[in-house]
This record gives C-alpha cells, structure tokens and sequence, in this order.
C-alpha cells in the first residue's frame, strides 16, 4: 500500500509532536511543511525530511499529492484553513480547540458534511492510556452514573505569551487553552451530555507576571510579553440534562504553592482519578477501596499521547474506523467555552 501523504501547517512549538508522530508511522509520508516564518518551516523541513515548504496556506492546499493536513497554527486561523483544506478534498487533523467562535464552528462542521472527508479534533489527551483504561471500566458501568465531575488545571506561572496572550488570535486565555483540555476529558468520559447551563468567571489579575525569575514555562515559538489581554483564571460550574455537574478552573497564572492537574470523576457506583494518575475507587465488602491500575503510564505522556492520536487519525484516512474525536465534539466545546465567556461578561448563568 501506498504511504499516505502528510503536510503540517504551523511549524512552531506542538508541531514537534505532529512531525516525531509521523516520522515514527510507517505508513505515512511527510511531503510539505508551511509556516508564515520561512525560515521555521525550511528548519523544520530539513529536520524530519519533507521535501517541500510553503508559507501560504493555499498554495500548499493545492498540492494534489498532499493527502491529509495537521494543522498547528495560531487558534483563528484553524477554521479558514480547515475548511480550504477540507474543500480541496485533504483529511484534517485540527489542534485544539477547533476555532474560536460557535459560527465558525458550524461552517467547519458543514465543511465536513459536505467534503465527506475526515477531520479530528486534536483532544489529545483522550488517547492517553490512563483515559482508555479508565473508559473500559466507565463503559463496563463500573462507575455506574457518572453525576459529578471536577478539573483543575492550575499553572501558578505559565502564559504562554505572543499570539497566546492576544484575544484577537487565541480567542482566549487559559480557558481556551487548557479548559478545553480538562472540560473535554471530563464530558467525554461521562458520556457526552447535553449541556444545559453554564455559568463562569474570568479575572485579570496578575497580568502574565513576565517580570518572575529562574522559573521556566511552556512558551509560544514567537514568545513575546508585552501584549496579554486575555484572562489569567477561569471557572465555571457546568449542568447538564440529565443532571450532572461539572466544576473547572484553569490559571496561566496564579498565587497558588505548585501547579495543579486534577480530573475527577464521580458516579453512582465508583469514583475516578484521571489526574495525576489513574486510580479507580470503589466499594467491596462494606470497605471503600482504592485501586491503582497496574499500567505503564498511569498519568498522561506527552509524545506517546501524539502517537496514538496520529496512528488513529491514519486509521481513520485510510477509513479504517471512524474518529473518536469527530467534528461535533469541537463544536460542542466550542459552545461551552464560549458560553463560559459570555457568562463571566455578562455576570449571569447562561441557559442552553
Ligand atoms: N494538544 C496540545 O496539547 C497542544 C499544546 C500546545 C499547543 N496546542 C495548539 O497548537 C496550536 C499551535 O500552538 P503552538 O504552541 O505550536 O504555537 P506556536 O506559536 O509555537 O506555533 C504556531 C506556528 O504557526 C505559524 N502560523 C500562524 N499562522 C499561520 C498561517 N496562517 N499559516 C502558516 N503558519 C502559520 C506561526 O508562524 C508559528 O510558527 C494552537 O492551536 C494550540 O492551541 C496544542
């Protein structure tokens, strides 16, 4: 067969992972790379072999050898290009979180309806080998109904600066970044839901407190500080249909002692902990216990997470299996987030 022929759009920080992705899969072949910054993607190119660059988008979507696209560029450009890409028949591997607004969203969505071709969300963490133990014992009703859950994640310092830091290309701060993340996982292991109100808070505090020395933190490629409009906390409480909450919060920056990473799920038969490792709790013999799985990666991994989700997204181009993270889910989030938003502008729960 064939190898199947792969471009990545966006050739900064989490490209990495994209291209060590699919320079391990033995099915695929890396042809292009295109980033705005010629150098960057020309460094990149070199680096994992792909014979050609581009700086425009559109020239390289006309490529007819370049099957499917990862896109990892800044959050506002993910709709316009995923949908160039989708219209001119590429699959897409889109990072999270799909795009910034509801109305872009729903033309993403019709983009795929309308191309048949596959696009998947980047929800990365849902291929950690935590989650899909976890999702077994869910799907075996070992947790029986999942009615609450809880997320934080909570970097005392970590703004990520540059296009990070700037509404205008994120769409947001930690909410869009890392929420998407937390408040992912937690619906997609209770089920999906329907939501049905959502009511949040953002603040801006700290600014991105650039000025904090001998700490190190993730960073956009074009790291730059001086502009940072977006909130430094979020929280929200999400109600669902059929009555299930869920509690979140995510800091680029706050006064807390360490950086936090917890999900937390709680049914009627047994409770969860996806982070910081996976334990499974429960009740035998009048006696609570708590079990560990005894995996190799009871927290997630970073590159082995990449991995599984690029072997997925082949199996899925090469129509193998339908995507775990299909369209919809991005849409969904994306009424969340924003809802959250408007929540936190307007000082009122939001009705769905
Ligand atoms: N899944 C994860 O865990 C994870 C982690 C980090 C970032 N991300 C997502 O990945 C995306 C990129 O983040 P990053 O940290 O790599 O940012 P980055 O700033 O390091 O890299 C983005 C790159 O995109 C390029 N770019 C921007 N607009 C472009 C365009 N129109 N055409 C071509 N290139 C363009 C920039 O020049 C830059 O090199 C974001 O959507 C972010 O949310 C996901």
């Amino acid at each position: 067969m064939s190898k199947l022929k792969i471009a990545v759009i966006g050739a900064g920080s989490i490209s990495e992972a994209h291209l060590t992705a699919y320079s391990v899969h033995p099915e695929v072949e890396l042809i292009a790379i295109c980033d705005l910054n010629e150098t960057r993607a020309q460094e990149k190119a070199e680096r994992y072999g792909a014979g050609t660059t581009y700086t425009n988008y559109m020239e390289l979507l006309q490529n007819p050898d370049i099957e499917a696209v990862s896109i990892c560029t800044w959050n506002h450009m993910h709709a316009k290009i995923a949908i160039a890409a989708l219209e001119a028949g590429k699959h897409v591997l889109c990072e999270k979180p799909l795009c910034k607004t509801v109305e872009e969203a729903l033309n993403v969505q019709k983009a795929v309806h309308d191309s048949g071709k596959v696009l998947q969300v980047g929800y990365v963490r849902r291929y950690g080998t935590n989650v899909q133990t976890l999702r077994k014992f869910v799907d075996a009703g070992q947790l029986g109904e999942i009615y609450y859950a809880k997320a934080s994640c909570l970097r005392r310092l970590g703004n990520p600066g540059g296009w990070f830091s700037d509404s205008e290309r994120s769409g947001g701060g930690p909410l869009i970044d890392l929420g998407v993340h937390v408040i992912d996982l937690c619906w997609y292991l209770m089920g999906k839901p329907k939501v049905k109100s959502v009511s949040g808070n953002t603040y801006r505090k700290l600014g991105n407190r650039a000025h904090i020395d001998n700490l190190s933190y993730y960073k956009a490629a074009d790291f730059n500080a001086e502009h940072n409009d977006v909130e430094d906390l979020a929280n929200a409480l999400i109600r669902f249909d059929n009555g299930a909450s869920l509690m979140v919060d995510v800091s680029f920056t706050l006064h807390a002692r360490k950086d936090e990473l917890t999900v937390k799920l709680y049914g009627d038969k047994g409770g969860a902990e996806i982070e910081p490792e996976l334990q499974i709790i429960s009740e035998q013999l009048n006696t609570i216990i708590n079990i560990t799985p005894q995996i190799d990666h009871p927290s997630f991994q970073f590159q082995p997470g990449f991995n599984a989700e690029i072997a997925h997204f082949v199996d899925c181009c090469r129509g193998r299996t339908e995507t775990i993270c299909p369209v919809e889910d991005g849409v969904e989030m994306i009424k969340i987030l924003s809802a959250i938003y408007q929540s936190a502008a307007e000082g009122k729960e939001i009705q769905f």
